[in-house]
């Protein structure tokens, strides 16, 4: 009896690494490339300057707001050779180079006090440890370094929030592993940072993906 079952289980596994590998890299591109995001990204990727660390690079969506005047390198970490293809595509296009780390977040094997900025876009609403992540992050970055981040996360409104508790767990799965409900500036300040340029608000979207979370932060002075 167990038989079918077995091999429904298999054809859904094998589904899902199909879409993982060879489809949702292109839904990435084509929804974090949306106005409102893109506006975001604008907001906060040509303050980088120094040697940079992008986590989650993905497709390279951010690659053309760098100020190539204030860049001196770029690290792009990837996980997915399947979003490194689509992000070599976008900067070949750029006048950067950009160094890939195949490697979570929670591997980054990079020397302490390496970098001068650290970027993350819609990334950290996506890995799995990150309390792992941030702790390295926190060992990488130089004392002055700075992050920039836009993220999207748990949104102030009770009702908003029971939506993006309720959809989570199936979004989870279709989503790359992204999660809706997480609260971007809590977890910083609780990973050893400071959190000194804080906006939040809605852009324009479903309420349920769209409260986002950008500005900058620094380590905590101990
Ligand atoms: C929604 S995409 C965003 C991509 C890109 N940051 C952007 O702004 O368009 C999330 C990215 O996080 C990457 N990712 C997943 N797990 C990760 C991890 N543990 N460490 C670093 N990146 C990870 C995924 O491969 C994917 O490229």
């Amino acid at each position: 009896m167990r038989l079918p079952f077995l091999k429904i289980e298999k054809i859904i596994f094998k589904f899902m690494n199909i879409y993982e590998r060879k489809i949702l890299p292109h839904l990435v591109d084509t929804f974090c490339s949306s106005g409102p995001t893109s506006k975001q990204r604008q907001k906060i990727i040509p303050r980088a300057k120094g040697n940079i660390l992008e986590v989650g690079i993905g497709t390279g969506l951010n690659i053309s707001f760098y100020d190539p005047k204030k860049v001196n390198k770029i690290w792009g970490l990837e996980p997915s050779r399947d979003m490194q293809i689509l992000a070599r595509k976008a900067i070949n296009k750029t006048e950067f180079n950009v160094n890939f780390l195949t490697m979570p977040c929670e591997e980054l094997d990079m020397e302490d006090n390496s970098f001068d900025t650290i970027v993350f876009t819609y990334v950290l609403c996506t890995i799995p440890n990150l309390k792992q992540a941030l702790t390295n992050i926190h060992r990488v970055l130089k004392p002055n370094g700075v992050i920039l981040f836009s993220e999207h996360g748990i949104a102030p409104d009770k009702c908003v929030q029971t939506m993006q508790n309720f959809i989570n767990p199936i979004w989870k799965k279709i989503a790359g592993g992204c999660n809706l409900n997480r609260n971007i500036p809590k977890i910083l300040e609780s990973s050893g940072f400071e959190v000194y340029e804080n906006n939040q608000m809605y852009i324009p979207g479903y309420k349920f993906s769209s409260y986002n979370f950008w500005g900058e932060a620094r380590k905590k002075i101990v």
